[in-house]
């Protein structure tokens, strides 16, 4: 197998070798430049919807824009033609080759982070799995978490759990859909913070409700508790991100939390299957990989010597290994460049306008429910509602007659979703209100 043959000369830092690279000779530029994509039209046009529809699911599982879609074929048939000597050199030779280090550099661009702080993973599940087994947790520490985070959320928590013998709560961060409020949200996780409270996990945008949560506030209510601890009693803030990368505000790492995990196959249009965790250097030291890793080539010398790795966990350590989808992988850049050729600021004001506009739309009707709030910092790229008198699949399927892709929220009390991305209109907005005032 590969491994035999390298040479690993990929330093333990992305710095030297990622900041001397020379564009990739494997894939042209693949994105128009920004000013073709001023138009939201042209928008549009990178991708290749059904035109019989109106999609208003897409954070769902990504649409590949046109760069996308480009940049994976060249891979693939760049892999088709060769593989050996493609996956050799991409992984395993010179640093300025090695295609992991290339895309955890593009990455921390959009997130404003260190390439060094990021492992490469599959989807968002997968980075929650990686950070909850792998934080040194054991017997008699709590972690605090929410009743609003999604299945594989409390999944991973409870998976982890079981290995390491900490044990978990879920509290309500509010008790009416009604009169939510940021100061409460806040006050509620501060204060059900114990003493052997040593993580709490919560969601950026809840994909149950469509509320977007006051990270940056929260991270610094858990700054002031752990100021009178010490740093063996810190309390982590470890975000499910994956509905707010993509529409809000790209600096991620400036939110305060410890670890974040998001796919970048939803919001970020990138290649079905990526996502990525960051998370702090020294929370990375402190942890455990749970996969054997391909792109820290200390962990294949220890190996190969017969001993232990004599360094702490870095990011590169918790990417898991193993033959992938390369082409799916190697090709996430081009989504971050689609991403800044539109420009972050622009595609949070559209989607925030788009939905905004549906939100209105909905609680016009004095049959209808609306539980994502409209007040300014609460919401992001979706709406959550119901129908008084149908069931939510219901409206999703009355929906759907009139060419309509809405969706359920998959908890155990579903609503109905309407989710307007960059790639919809106010004109969609208003086709589903007509339909909606049909209902
Ligand atoms: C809040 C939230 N977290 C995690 C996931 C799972 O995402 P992934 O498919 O990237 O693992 C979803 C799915 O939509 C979600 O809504």
């Amino acid at each position: 197998m590969a491994l035999t043959r390298r040479s690993f000369l990929i330093t333990t830092s992305l710095a030297a070798g990622v900041a001397a690279a020379k564009p990739l000779s494997v894939v042209k530029p693949l994105v128009k430049s920004a000013a073709d994509l001023r138009d939201w039209a042209a928008v549009r046009e990178q991708f290749d919807l059904d035109p019989g529809y109106a999609h208003l699911g897409l954070f769902y599982l990504a649409s590949h824009p046109r760069p996308v879609r480009e940049a994976i074929e060249s891979y693939r048939r760049k892999l088709d033609a060769n593989p050996f000597l493609t996956v050799e050199r991409a992984l395993f030779e010179r640093p300025e080759d090695n295609m992991p280090l290339r895309v955890c550099a593009r990455i921390a661009k959009y997130i404003g982070g260190d390439p060094n702080d990021i492992a490469l993973t599959q989807n968002t599940t997968t980075g929650l799995a990686l950070i909850y087994h792998g934080l040194p947790l054991k017997q008699g520490d709590d972690i605090l978490t929410t009743n609003h985070d999604h299945y594989v959320h409390h999944e991973a928590i409870r998976l982890a759990t079981e290995r390491n013998g900490a044990t978990w709560r879920k509290i309500p961060l509010f008790d009416s859909y009604d009169g939510i409020s940021a100061d409460e949200m806040v006050d509620r996780i501060r204060r059900a913070i114990q003493p052997n409270t040593r993580v709490v996990g919560v969601t950026w945008v809840h994909s149950a409700s469509g509320l977007r949560l006051p990270i940056r506030r929260i991270a610094d209510a858990i700054g002031q508790v752990n100021a009178q601890r010490s740093a063996a009693g810190r309390v982590l803030l470890v975000v499910d991100g994956v509905h707010g990368v993509g529409v809000e505000d790209p600096h991620v790492v400036q939110l305060g939390a410890d670890a974040f995990s998001a796919g970048t196959h939803k919001w970020i249009f990138g290649p079905r299957g990526t996502g990525f965790v960051w998370a702090r250097p020294e929370l990375w030291a402190s942890m455990r990989p749970l996969l054997p890793s391909f792109t820290a080539p200390e962990l294949f010398d220890a190996w190969a010597q017969e001993r232990k790795p004599d360094r702490p966990a870095r990011a590169a350590w918790f990417t898991p290994g193993g033959f992938q989808s390369f082409e799916h992988h190697w090709a996430l850049p081009a989504a971050f460049d689609f991403h800044d050729a539109i420009g972050s600021p622009r595609i949070t004001a559209r989607i925030h306008s788009l939905n905004l506009q549906m939100n209105d739309e909905l609680r016009k009707l004095p049959n209808v429910v609306v539980y994502t709030p409209r007040t300014d910092g609460m919401y992001a790229g979706m709406v959550c509602f119901d129908v008084k008198g149908m069931r939510a699949q219901q409206v999703v399927d009355k929906l759907l007659e009139k060419k309509i892709i809405a969706s359920t929220t998959p908890y155990a009390v579903p609503f109905a979703r309407l989710a307007f991305g960059i790639m919809n209109t106010p004109e969609e907005v208003e086709k589903t209100a007509r339909a909606m005032r049909s209902l």
